[in-house]
């Protein structure tokens, strides 16, 4: 078998593209189910970039046993010097440094020449591997740099002691022959290009980072470089669950060519991505979308009933997808109810089913049929924090006066370290006006409202309502979410929830 590995940017690369800003907890979170997916490579972050990377990085080196950790640096020492004191104590720590290759960003980013770049590449370095043995280095924009140079430069990084070379694709602009060419080209001229990992990291702005991945693998690399759903700055990176059940599915194609990957946690790994950032998956989002096995059209329904083959390439199950079953009603014990959650794929503390069980009652008491679909919306703002208010305030009680032929009144009362403050406010709609009494409670720090969304989680009109908020101040996101089946109480557990974050980042002396 040749293994190609699965370097995880999900935490770098994608966190640092617009609302899509993590908290610790939130990193961490992401960090153990892509362990537990076994990707080889976690890159945590760029350590030197904020004190919060900085402290993110460090915690998931701590944290992850089974996984090589990275940090990103730039080819400077002050960079290289932070992302080694953050990863150092990783069980398999890597420091990634990068420096532009391309004429383009050398003469107006960088303004060295390519002597320069060639002689602060090679001994950035050299530096990097005084502290650890496992050294990517980075040629940021490979693809448009002059082919001839860029291997002078990945043979002076090898010599330097790089295990791993890789050759981004930063703007997205190569075609699949292109980027196969690339690496064949590298593996032809540059001395020693086969005794190290040879890595893609294609970014998806002509929608080809997956195409161009695979055709970089079949091209000779060993490395994929990408993130979970394809978040990533503009049109993303590539997608992991796409470049991973790719070469799972065609092994017609990659042959002995396999990844270690447990694709049977890609589904509850995207999903709590998805949370984190208050998104859901986009409908046809391939593997993971809501669309990616829903069979609609009469004529497929039936070839599929008499041989999934017909039209399913690979099975919801090959991803960790479970058929709903509904086998849970408010009569069910404890033991029944965790052992569910298990076989679901969650693994929560005593404390946290507990709570999870409480909801899951009283929604009983509200709904006429639970689903696996409900249980997972509790089970997953549980766990990351959305439903809890353990610091900042929580919701104790709302009333709203509303009508479509005047403004809407609300009263809302929190409760804070056993505490309680009540406003009323005025305000277009219900949750205009929630909002408002919130705000007075509150008095939060200057931010903007960047979304609300607001998605039903299962069929049906008594569904839960799954509610979306995401406030932004300065380059800062703070996403809080809400589950209810009455609306205006998610859409004010939503924002309460955004608000302790914010407030607890931005301003912890006034909350
Ligand atoms: O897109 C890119 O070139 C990068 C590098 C820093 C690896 O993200
Ligand atoms: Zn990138």
């Amino acid at each position: 078998m040749q293994k190609v590995k699965i370097f995880d940017t999900t935490l770098r690369d994608g966190e640092q593209s617009p609302g899509c800003s993590m908290n610790l907890k939130e990193k961490l979170e992401i960090a153990r189910c892509l362990e537990k997916m076994r990707v080889d490579i976690i890159e945590a972050g760029f350590a030197i970039s904020s004190p919060g990377d900085f402290e993110s990085v460090s915690e998931i080196a701590k944290t992850v046993k089974n996984c090589t950790v990275a940090s990103l640096a730039r080819a400077n020492t002050v960079d290289i010097d932070t992302a080694w004191e953050a990863v150092k104590h990783a069980a398999d720590p890597r420091i990634h440094l990068f420096i532009a290759t391309s004429d383009i960003h050398l003469e107006y980013k960088l303004k060295m020449s390519r002597d320069q770049v060639l002689e602060q590449a090679e001994a950035m370095t050299r530096y990097a591997k005084k502290y650890c043995s496992n050294i990517e280095f980075s040629a940021e924009d490979a693809t448009r740099s002059d082919w001839a140079y860029l291997a002078q430069v990945v043979e002076a990084v090898i010599r330097a002691g790089a295990t791993t070379v890789n050759l981004p694709d930063t703007v997205g602009y190569t075609t699949p022959s292109e980027m196969r060419g690339l690496i064949e080209y590298i593996l032809e001229h540059v001395d020693g290009a086969d005794k190290v990992d040879l890595s893609l990291h294609c970014h998806n702005d002509l929608g080809l980072a997956t195409a161009n991945s695979l055709a970089g693998v079949l091209g000779g690399a060993r490395q994929v470089e990408c993130t979970v759903n394809g978040l990533g700055e503009r049109s993303g990176n590539t997608s992991l669950e796409e470049v991973v059940m790719a070469i799972h599915t065609r092994p017609d194609i990659f042959g002995d060519i396999k990844t270690g990957i447990d694709t049977r946690q890609i589904y509850h790994t995207s999903k709590t991505v998805y949370n984190v950032i208050g998104q859901k998956a986009p409908l046809n989002k391939p593997i993971v979308g809501q669309n990616a096995f829903a069979h609609e059209a009469g004529i497929h329904q039936h070839g599929v009933q008499a041989n999934a083959l017909t039209y399913e390439i690979l099975t919801p199950e090959s991803v960790g997808i479970k058929a709903n079953n509904i086998v849970l009603g408010k009569h069910s014990g404890k033991h029944a109810f965790e052992e569910h959650l298990r076989d679901m794929g969650f693994e929560l503390s005593a404390d946290e089913i507990k709570r999870c069980m409480e909801e899951f009652k009283i929604l009983c008491d509200k709904k006429k049929t639970v689903t696996d679909a409900d249980i997972e919306a509790i089970v997953m703002h549980h766990s990351s924090g959305h439903a809890t208010a353990t610091e900042g305030f929580e919701l104790d009680w709302f009333a709203v006066y509303t009508s479509n032929f005047t403004t809407s009144t609300s009263t809302v009362c929190l409760k804070k370290d056993g505490e309680k403050y009540q406003q009323v406010a005025l305000g277009d709609g219900p949750i205009d006006a929630s909002f408002n009494a919130i705000d007075q409670i509150i008095k939060p720090v200057e931010h903007s409202f960047d979304i609300y969304t607001i998605n039903s989680i299962s069929e049906g009109k008594d569904t839960l309502g799954d509610v979306a908020v995401r406030l932004r101040a300065g380059d800062r996101t703070f996403v809080g979410r809400g589950l209810s089946t009455d609306t205006i109480e998610a859409s004010i557990i939503a924002y309460i929830n955004a608000m302790n974050k914010m407030q607890a980042q931005l301003a912890p002396q006034e909350v």
